[in-house]
């Protein structure tokens, strides 16, 4: 089984809470690669849903992936911790690298790829246990080694900003809680297990506009300890929270004349969105398309 080499320091970078934050922080122009794409293209069967993709994703830093229904957005970010595996006649072609190495090779365990990268979905989906044991159920599954637990869980929930409104609750069910609590809940499950990197598709559209305020606040506060990959529908949450955008769109294959997602453009958040590049970008934010 194949150890990956985790990073050391974080980059002393400016983390002014969002809402206040000027989205030029001080951001190399470069990523400082934990994660990259080099040429991927993704199939289901024979239809290539996402075509020739390379972009790297930078250590604790926030990008979001945005574009139209369809382009590909959620199949890409399943592909960086082999989450399609689980997918019938999903195939990854390219390579996805973390920390340098393929997480494709063969002598990779996707499920520790997956306690490094980990995942949290559009809809909160706690497992149907108490507070406590949502938290607890990774690192017992796993066998991580954990001086104390009640400890490890009360770190995770505080870090998901939970803490305080479940201490007193820890045993009752999950599903007591709302689906604001539930989704931070999810979060504080995956920190359980000691990730570098997590991936989050549209993890607030099933929320208010509080809850997700409370999640993006959340977010970048993990930005200090993690790599947080976002797919978001919503542009104005990328432009909030997301240091770097990329914008997807799709396009009809040449040779099949299926629709194909690809990648338009990646760059420092505030160029996306006040000097994109290329035409299909401009359109798309402003409304034009999509
Ligand atoms: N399990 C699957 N089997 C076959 N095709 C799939 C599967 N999942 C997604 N697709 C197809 O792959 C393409 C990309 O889908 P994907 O869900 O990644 O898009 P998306 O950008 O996340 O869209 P949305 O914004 O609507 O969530 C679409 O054409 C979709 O129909
Ligand atoms: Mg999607």
């Amino acid at each position: 089984m194949a150890t990956f080499t985790t990073a050391t320091e974080a980059p002393q970078v400016d983390r002014t809470p969002v809402g206040q934050r000027d989205t030029e922080r001080d951001l190399p122009t470069q990523p400082d690669p934990v994660m990259a794409c080099d040429d991927v293209s993704i199939y289901y069967g024979d239809f290539r849903a996402v075509t020739r993709v390379s972009m790297t994703f930078g250590r604790n830093e926030i990008t979001a992936l945005i574009g139209p229904s369809g382009c590909g957005k959620s199949t890409l970010l399943r592909s960086l911790n082999r989450m399609n595996d689980l997918v019938d006649g999903a195939r990854v072609a390219g390579h996805v690298t973390y920390h340098g190495k393929n997480i494709y090779d063969r002598d990779v365990d996707p499920i520790e790829v997956r306690r490094r990268i980990g995942m949290v979905f559009q809809k909160p989906n706690p497992f149907p246990k108490s507070i406590y044991d949502n938290i607890a159920y990774g690192p017992r599954a796993i066998g991580m080694k954990v001086s104390n637990l009640d400890d490890l869980v009360e770190e995770c929930l505080t870090r998901a900003a939970l803490w305080d409104e479940v201490k007193d609750k820890l045993k009752q069910s999950a599903y007591g809680l709302s689906g604001g609590q539930q989704q931070r809940l999810c979060i504080a499950r995956t920190l359980a297990v000691e990730p570098e990197v997590i991936l989050m598709d549209e993890p607030c559209s099933a929320l208010d506009p509080i809850a997700t305020a409370r999640i993006e606040d959340l977010m970048a506060e993990l930005r200090r300890d993690y790599t947080i990959i976002i797919v978001t529908h919503n542009m104005q949450q990328a432009a909030r929270v997301a240091d770097r955008t990329a914008f997807f769109t799709a396009l009809a294959d040449e040779g099949t004349g299926n629709r194909t997602g690809l990648l338009v453009e990646y760059d420092l958040t505030s160029n996306i969105f006040r000097a994109p590049k290329d035409k299909r970008t401009e359109d798309y934010i402003s409304g034009r398309f999509g």
